[in-house]
């Protein structure tokens, strides 16, 4: 069996190609949805997610405010720079790029952004509104694989998803939402003793470690569907994911691509996150 791909770029193509109607029925309201990002410091993978995430901003008729502070910027700076983003009606969405210089403690600014800005997700009050199912925002990646297994009519009712990866931003919210969609959830970490007998039995299976072959044609039931979150580069210094692609689109039904899989997906969410946010202003 060779799987079908579940084409990112493609699905996100549609996706951003909604969000600026979305954006354009607000516009005619007078209202210009807004992303504030911020990024602090030089590092360069940053620089790059921070710059497709402005273009997409651009390209979809969304307004963004692009922030560029020295790696020297106190904490209690960007803490006030958060703040009066936090008022600035102008934006509905704030966004921080992780990760920040060792002498910030990210975590207390992201709980400095308003939750009702909050369109990564990371905030703890959009946590406990995804663990107990009231409306918040998802996280941008885990959200976007979701909307992989919708656009393959994927019914997670009975299945079992296994996730490999237990953390913030991916892992565990992956698993929240695959619970919330009626899949029994496995999630396995690198405590986990045997991950293969606990793969070989899955429906759907995430991998989000950041780790090469994480997952190997061996581990995968015949039929399975394969979301690979990962982002590495093999030793030809090519892109890669978690998953040993050559090998497991043998086994499994749908597999994504790295590149051009999850990936771009994860842009898209955030514009998606920034138009709900600027829609409930
Ligand atoms: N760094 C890597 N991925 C992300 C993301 O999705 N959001 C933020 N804020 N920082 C990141």
């Amino acid at each position: 069996m060779t799987a079908q791909l579940i084409d990112g770029n493609a699905l996100s193509k549609q996706l951003r190609t909604q969000a600026a109607e979305r954006a354009a029925v607000l516009k005619a309201r007078g209202i210009t949805p807004g992303l504030a990002v911020i990024l602090v410091g030089d590092n360069a993978a940053s620089q790059v997610y921070v710059r497709n995430k402005v273009k997409a901003c651009e390209d979809n008729g969304l307004y963004s405010l692009l922030e560029k502070h020295e790696a020297t910027l106190t904490e209690a700076a960007l803490l006030a720079r958060v703040e009066a983003l936090n008022n600035d009606p102008s934006i509905h969405g704030i966004l921080v790029q992780l990760p920040l210089p060792a002498h910030i403690d990210a975590q207390k600014v992201i709980e400095a952004i308003s939750p009702l800005k909050d369109v990564d997700g990371f905030h703890i009050a959009s946590a406990g509104a995804l663990v107990t199912g009231m409306p918040g925002f998802w996280p941008c990646t885990p959200y976007g694989c979701m909307k992989m297994l919708e656009s393959i009519g994927y019914d997670l009712k009975g299945k079992h998803a296994v996730v490999i990866g237990r953390s913030n931003i991916v892992g565990k919210p992956m698993a929240l939402m695959l619970l919330q969609k009626n899949a029994t959830v496995t999630i396995c970490h690198s405590g986990t003793p045997d991950l293969k007998a606990m793969t070989l039995q899955a429906d759907v299976i995430v991998a989000a470690v950041g780790k090469r072959n994480v997952l190997t044609a061996d581990m995968v039931k015949p039929g399975a569907v394969v979301l690979d979150v990962g982002m590495n580069r093999n030793d030809e210094g090519k892109l890669c994911g978690d998953v040993d692609f050559a090998g497991v689109k043998e086994v499994a039904s749908f597999i994504t691509p790295v590149p051009g899989g999850v990936g771009p997906m994860t842009i898209t969410m955030l514009l998606v996150n920034t138009l709900e946010a600027a829609e409930r202003a």
